[in-house]
């Protein structure tokens, strides 16, 4: 009885060491270039960011959100959450109840955001924690009453040197210590719409701007001494598809302007009707063969985009690289927005730290899965969401993974061990029992050759 007492004594006391020996918390910079189009990577040189996946982690594919921009998907990066969920469904809103607007440059209304809770609000609400943004849609607004401790209003002309300084500078000293932060850069989205991005000449330089900048965030990350422990992820929103002048679908040939209200263009389309909306329904869906048509209710299953009343009645996908146009204005030369299920859409992930394996390469995630992921390594308990934790634990070092080859070999090898065993106890059962005349035959031949020697 004594014994036990002490035993359970002693455990409470290294439990109690355990704690506050000021073991480090986990944390983690999230950073977002914007429009990276996952096979830049393939077709570009960006020996800084190769370094940092070699001694890190490579997602080559991250499956993201439709609509494929900016907005819904960097929140849905935040909160796992599909945009009918999280409330962000496009970066041009209407919302018919409190008739109530939201564009990129007027997006400060809570209004829009509260229908989630981002994963900088729910880390700050673990004791003695905050977080901190150089940037990233929503890390300017009160939601749910919070920004992060430490953030910067949204402002392009802030150089990525700036905010590269400021973030880290936060990461290294504040009390209580920074576990969470985001850096957000608008490059190479810019210049994909400018150039497209099959203009090689052009993209090759900004891209090895973007490289530059990784190279300057693993240095300065070093120089602080954070970056054996600190946790990096470096991702992106969305990728972009190439357009052309002569791949332009003109919805003022098809139906009078004054019939509807267009609250988002292209390449996706939101369209609010004035009157009658069967009616503008069959007009529009005779327009062109590259679009699209959709009742709200009719919007495929697979786009998760259809249970939110931020959703207008009738939405327009154009075909990849097609643009939609009032008039007859040119097009961009590189746009998104499209089919996520479009390579072309998709963003890549890497990520660098002591959570993460070193040197792993893996296909794909859904930009869903990245958020019950960021939790687990930030000892968050995650928000209800979409997203799928058991994606991602072949990146985690804490974590035991088998993909699906390498089941499907176990399996298969298991399978042909015991096929070998069963003919083997079938042929040795065989020899002991069915050939005797044979034995004795044998038997009798060596009987017989001492005489011949
Ligand atoms: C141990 O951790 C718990 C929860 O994380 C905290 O409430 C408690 O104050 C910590 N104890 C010490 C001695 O730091
Ligand atoms: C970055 O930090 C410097 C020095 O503290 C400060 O003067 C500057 O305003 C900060 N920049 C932004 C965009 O907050
Ligand atoms: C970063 O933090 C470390 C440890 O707290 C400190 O020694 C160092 O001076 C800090 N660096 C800067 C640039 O603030
Ligand atoms: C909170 O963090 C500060 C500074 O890191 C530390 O001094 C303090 O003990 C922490 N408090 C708790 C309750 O862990
Ligand atoms: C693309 O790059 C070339 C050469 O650097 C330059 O002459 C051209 O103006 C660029 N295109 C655009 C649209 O700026
Ligand atoms: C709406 O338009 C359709 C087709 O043009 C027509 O059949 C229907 O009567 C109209 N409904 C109303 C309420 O005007
Ligand atoms: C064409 O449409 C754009 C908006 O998409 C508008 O700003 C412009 O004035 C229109 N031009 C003409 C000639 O109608
Ligand atoms: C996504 O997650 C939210 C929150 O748990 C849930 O309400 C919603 O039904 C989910 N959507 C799908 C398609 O499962
Ligand atoms: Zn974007």
């Amino acid at each position: 009885m004594k014994f036990l007492v002490i035993l359970l004594f002693s455990g409470f006391i290294t439990d109690c060491r355990g704690n506050s020996s000021s073991v480090l918390p986990p944390k983690l910079l999230l950073v977002s270039f914007d429009g990276f189009r996952a096979d830049y990577l393939q077709n570009y040189e960006f020996p800084h960011l190769q370094n940092f996946i070699k001694e890190g982690v490579l997602v080559e594919h991250v499956k993201n959100v439709f609509i494929t921009k900016t907005f819904p998907n960097h929140y849905s990066i935040v909160t796992g959450l599909y945009e009918e969920s999280h409330g962000i469904v496009a970066n041009s809103m209407y919302d018919a109840a409190t008739k109530k607007h939201f564009s990129d440059f007027n997006d400060k209304d809570p209004f829009w955001w509260n229908e989630a809770v981002p994963i900088w609000v729910t880390n700050q609400l673990q004791e003695n924690r905050s977080s901190a943004a150089a940037m990233w849609p929503g890390t300017d607004v009160l939601i749910h009453n919070t920004t992060p401790s430490y953030f910067m209003n949204y402002s392009p002309s802030v150089s990525f040197r700036e905010r590269l300084n400021n973030v880290t500078m936060w990461l290294n000293n504040s009390s209580p210590p920074v576990t969470f932060a985001t850096l957000y850069w608008e490059e190479p989205d810019a210049s994909g719409h400018k150039y497209g991005p099959e203009d090689k000449e052009n993209m090759s330089r900004v891209l090895r701007e973007i490289d530059d900048h990784v190279g300057d965030l693993v240095q300065r990350l070093k120089m602080l001494g954070l970056w054996e422990n600190l946790n990096v992820i470096i991702t992106s929103d969305h990728g972009m598809a190439q357009c052309s002048q002569s791949r332009v679908i003109n919805l003022g040939r098809c139906l009078d302007p004054s019939a509807y209200t267009i609250i988002d263009l292209t390449p996706i389309a939101a369209i609010l009707p004035k009157i009658n909306i069967t009616m503008v329904y069959n007009k529009l869906k005779m327009c062109d063969p590259h679009l699209n048509v959709y009742l709200r209710e009719d919007i495929p299953e697979r786009f998760y985009y259809r249970h939110n009343d931020r959703i207008q009645p009738i939405i327009l996908v154009a075909d990849e690289g097609w643009t939609i146009v009032l008039n007859e204005s040119s097009p961009k030369l590189g746009d998104h927005g499209y089919d996520n299920s479009l390579p072309s859409m998709h963003p890549f992930l890497a990520a660098h730290g002591p959570a993460f394996h070193k040197g792993y390469k893996h296909s794909t995630i859904n930009s869903v899965d990245i958020y019950p992921m960021m939790c687990h390594i930030l000892g968050l308990k995650p928000q209800p969401n979409n997203g799928t934790f058991g994606h991602t634990k072949c990146l985690l070092v804490d974590q035991w993974c088998i993909n699906l080859p390498e089941a499907i070999g176990i399996v298969i090898g298991a399978l042909l061990i015991l096929t070998t065993l069963t003919c083997l106890i079938i042929i040795l059962q065989n020899r002991l029992s069915v050939p005797r005349p044979f034995s004795r035959l044998q038997l009798q031949e060596e009987d017989d050759d001492p005489l011949i020697g």
